[in-house]
């Protein structure tokens, strides 16, 4: 698969896994492709925890809201480190968030499902610590996502996207790719 053929096939699943486990091998290349994200200024705020331990596992699923991801055999949390880089702007934000495109990439190459659970990782302030508690997280580190990952029992839903002449546009806004093309 190459990674445009990935990029179109990634999807949210949020329904059950099997129960067939991860290989460490597997984990260790979607970590690496977080790890290989770009980031500003080549600050490196993300890292990453890779979860595989069923006991773990089964005590973050019972913090967070139930029922997504939680038959998933593995996950990934990922944490961000919120440093100043260049003229104190920090780019924490966008660092995990091309980390986490990345890791979610290599998920569907290598034939498993995902999510990208942040909102019920963050929106609660007392689960997101007891879960940072679970995983040993220091202080200074946020955690700001949970991927679960395993085979899928079933498949994602494919969602409505916008039109895509509604989102762009060629040399200015408003001019419409259907219209560029006919000059
Ligand atoms: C920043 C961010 C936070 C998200 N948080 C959650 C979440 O907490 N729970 C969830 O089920 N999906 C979450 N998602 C997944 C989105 O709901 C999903 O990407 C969106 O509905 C589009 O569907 P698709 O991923 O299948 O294209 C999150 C996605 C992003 C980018």
């Amino acid at each position: 698969m190459n990674v445009l053929e990935a990029i179109e096939k990634r999807r949210s699943y949020r329904g059950i896994y099997e129960s067939t486990p991860v290989q460490r091998e597997d984990l260790m290349k979607i970590v690496k492709a977080g790890v290989a994200a770009p980031s500003g200024c080549n600050m490196q705020t993300p890292s990453f925890i890779i979860v595989d331990d069923a006991e773990i596992l089964r005590k973050l699923h019972e913090l967070m809201p139930p029922h997504v991801g939680d038959t998933a055999p593995a996950a990934i949390c990922v944490l961000s480190q919120r440093v100043s880089a260049k003229g104190q702007r920090c780019f924490a934000t966008q660092d995990y968030s091309a980390a986490i495109e990345n890791m979610l990439l290599a998920i569907v190459e290598l034939g498993y499902q995902s999510c990208w659970l942040e909102g019920q990782v963050t929106d609660s302030e007392e689960i997101n610590k007891a879960m940072a508690r679970t995983l040993n997280v220091p202080d200074d580190y946020e955690l700001v996502c949970l991927l679960p990952i395993g085979y899928g029992e079933g498949m994602p839903p494919v969602l409505r996207k916008k039109a895509f002449t509604d989102r762009v546009w060629v040399n200015t806004y408003g001019n419409s790719v259907g219209r560029a093309s006919d000059r």
